[in-house]
């Protein structure tokens, strides 16, 4: 059968997210929603910005609200080694979503586990599948435990995590998402699988303004106004931090190295993560000879992500709408 001449091209990226909702991985999660390659097949979550729980409840609102029917699976409560940090609620709320109180879902998460869902989709579409993991790394590491044919399988590992040649978010030395799960990312870069690492070394120089998240607003009243009203939060605090009236796109460049791969550049660095002591969480060269090396993103052009996410962005109720056509 022949498409029809207008219709939508099949989408050239079929992802499965794991997702700490969380501001930017709200960002992230619409971002999927609103792009025409990328299919999200389903939501995973975990701990980190908030408890899974919470979490599972975002990401349920999320999909309602751009009208996406896809499983949402809760994943897991606490990390595999470590007594459970408390989450950034002074990042992202005390809900996840800045400011907004929580957010009421209808839907209910599907009962399959996380890290089961995980295997059980990738393994309907081998080698088909990028999973994308914009939280601690937990549900990866118990995915490739139950499941060990799985990093064969996966067409890439996209991780939002890390700070290889930079300092980091929640310690001089680690980024906020391998340290709230250090044993669970040194096991996920021990595995033999194509990993990009999109870390702070990139993903703290990718700012987005105020006047950004208000065009967004513009082309997409309902979801672009929900962005822009849970980044003010988020604007907030980064503006603390880093002294300009600015937020940091993390996970949804993680995201976007899929769509726009000429505007990263990455290098070849073997990975391992210190699981104790002061530098818990920093993510460092593996200098044993027997880790595949990750392509570790080290260069962006900022302008070209930040853009994109505010093109995309802007069509994200219009998205929907077609969504709901179908
Ligand atoms: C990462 O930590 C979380 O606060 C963000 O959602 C992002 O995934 C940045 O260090
Ligand atoms: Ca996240």
């Amino acid at each position: 059968m022949h498409p029809k001449p207008n219709s939508t091209p099949p989408a050239k990226h079929l992802v499965l997210l794991d997702t700490d909702p969380g501001i930017d991985d709200a960002m992230a999660i619409h971002y999927c929603f609103a792009h025409p390659a990328i299919r999200l097949l389903a939501l995973t979550t975990i701990f980190g910005n908030v408890y899974t729980k919470q979490a599972t409840r975002n990401a349920l609102f999320l999909c309602e609200q751009a009208h996406a029917t896809i499983p949402v699976s809760h994943g897991a409560d606490k990390p595999l080694a470590i007594p459970p940090n408390p989450p950034a609620h002074f990042v992202h709320g005390d809900e996840g979503l800045g400011d907004l109180p929580a957010q009421p879902a209808k839907t209910k998460p599907d009962p399959t586990p996380a890290h089961e869902m995980l295997a059980t989709t990738i393994r309907t579409h081998p080698n088909a599948i990028t999973l994308a993991a914009i939280g601690p790394l937990t549900n990866i590491a118990r995915l490739i435990a139950h499941d060990p044919a799985i990093p064969a399988l996966t067409k890439k590992l996209v991780i939002m995590g890390g700070a290889v040649d930079c300092a980091g978010n929640v310690t001089p030395h680690a980024e906020a998402n391998i340290w709230n799960d250090p044993h669970a990312a040194d096991q996920v870069f021990a595995a033999d699988w194509a990993i990009d690492m999109i870390g702070l070394d990139i993903t703290a120089g990718v700012e987005c303004q105020p006047s950004l998240f208000a065009s967004i607003k513009e082309g997409a009243p309902e979801i672009g106004g929900f962005l822009k009203d849970i980044a003010e939060f988020y604007i907030r605090f980064y503006s603390g931090v880093i002294g300009r009236n600015v937020c940091l796109l993390h996970d949804p460049t993680a995201l976007i190295t899929l769509t726009q791969p000429d505007a990263f550049g990455f290098e070849e660095i073997p990975l391992r993560v210190i699981c104790e002591g002061d530098e818990i969480g920093a993510t460092r060269r593996d200098t044993t000879g027997k880790r595949r090396p990750a392509r570790v993103a080290k260069k962006v052009d900022a302008e070209v992500v930040r853009h994109n996410f505010v093109d995309i962005c802007r069509k994200a109720d219009t998205m929907r709408d077609e969504r709901n056509a179908c």
